[in-house]
């Protein structure tokens, strides 16, 4: 399987948000798309799973313009993890997961089939989240509604997976174990995860590709060796890092403000 984002330009009321985005990925490869705050993380999210329309620019997975495909069935191909979404929707788990089969349901027809519940089934269990299927929306913790979110997600049994700042609200606990499950189920099902990051140290945890946004340009993408540079990260987001490299990995940690701190 083959992601393809070429070209793509964004705008909201003629300023650019995105431009010229450019880059690939495999089934199985955990991306990571970080860069500040404004940087375009959302908007090139929201463009992958035509949230947004391009100005310039396609974006194809295995060869098919996604733009082009209908939206119900393009929801077999995509599904998008939004930071915003309410948690006070007045319903059960079960009810809100069952939502994520309508790309499989028939016209005029919502009762759930025999394998809508087997996939629900499966993922639940896959995501520890099965003892939490009768409990309703607002009454679950905010590491276990993120976990729900995901799972609901994958229950689209999308190819690509998109999640916005997943780990926002989260400890550090549960940002390390929202970025596993991500991990866990980009390998397990070889789909492509793209997540959304602010933070280079965790992306640099779990990353296999980094996509490094600034001011809405991709100034870096590619593997983590590449991207996970101190110029280049200190350039872009104005703070010194040190990296250390640990096992196979390189490791990002901010130290201090550029600038002795001074504002910029
Ligand atoms: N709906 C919108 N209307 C106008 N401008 C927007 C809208 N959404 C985002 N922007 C602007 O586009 C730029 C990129 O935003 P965004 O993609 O949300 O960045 P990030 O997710 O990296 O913080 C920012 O300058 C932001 O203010
Ligand atoms: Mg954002």
């Amino acid at each position: 399987m083959k992601l393809v984002i070429d070209g793509v330009e964004v705008y909201y009321n003629s300023i650019p948000a995105l431009r010229g985005a450019s880059f690939e990925a495999q089934g199985g490869e955990v991306v990571a798309v970080i860069g500040p705050n404004g940087a375009g993380k959302t908007t090139l999210l929201r463009a992958i799973a035509s949230i947004v329309k391009p100005l310039r620019g396609a974006i194809y997975i295995d060869g098919r313009l996604v733009n082009s495909v209908p939206p119900k069935e393009r929801g077999k191909l995509i599904a998008l993890v939004e930071p915003s979404i309410s948690r006070s929707i007045p319903s059960s788990v079960l009810e809100f997961l069952l939502t994520a089969r309508y790309p499989y349901s028939k016209l005029y027809s919502f009762t759930p089939s025999k394998r809508d519940l087997e996939v629900i089934d499966i993922i639940a269990k896959k995501l520890n989240i099965t003892h939490l299927l009768n409990r309703r929306l607002d009454e679950l913790s905010s590491g276990e509604f993120q976990r729900v979110l995901i799972a609901r997600a994958l229950i689209q049994e999308p190819r690509v997976l998109l999640l916005d700042e997943p780990t926002a609200f989260l400890d550090i606990k549960y940002r390390l174990e929202v970025m596993e499950l991500v991990r866990y189920v980009t390998k397990e099902q070889r789909i492509i995860s793209i997540t959304a990051i602010h933070d280079v140290y965790l992306a640099s945890l779990y990353a296999d590709k980094v996509v490094l946004l600034s001011n809405g340009v991709i100034v870096a993408a590619g593997k983590p060796e590449d991207v996970f540079r101190e110029e280049l990260i200190e350039n872009v987001y104005g703070v010194k890092v040190q990296i250390l490299n640990i096992g196979d990995r390189r490791i990002v940690i901010p130290i201090q403000l550029l600038n002795n701190g001074q504002p910029t």
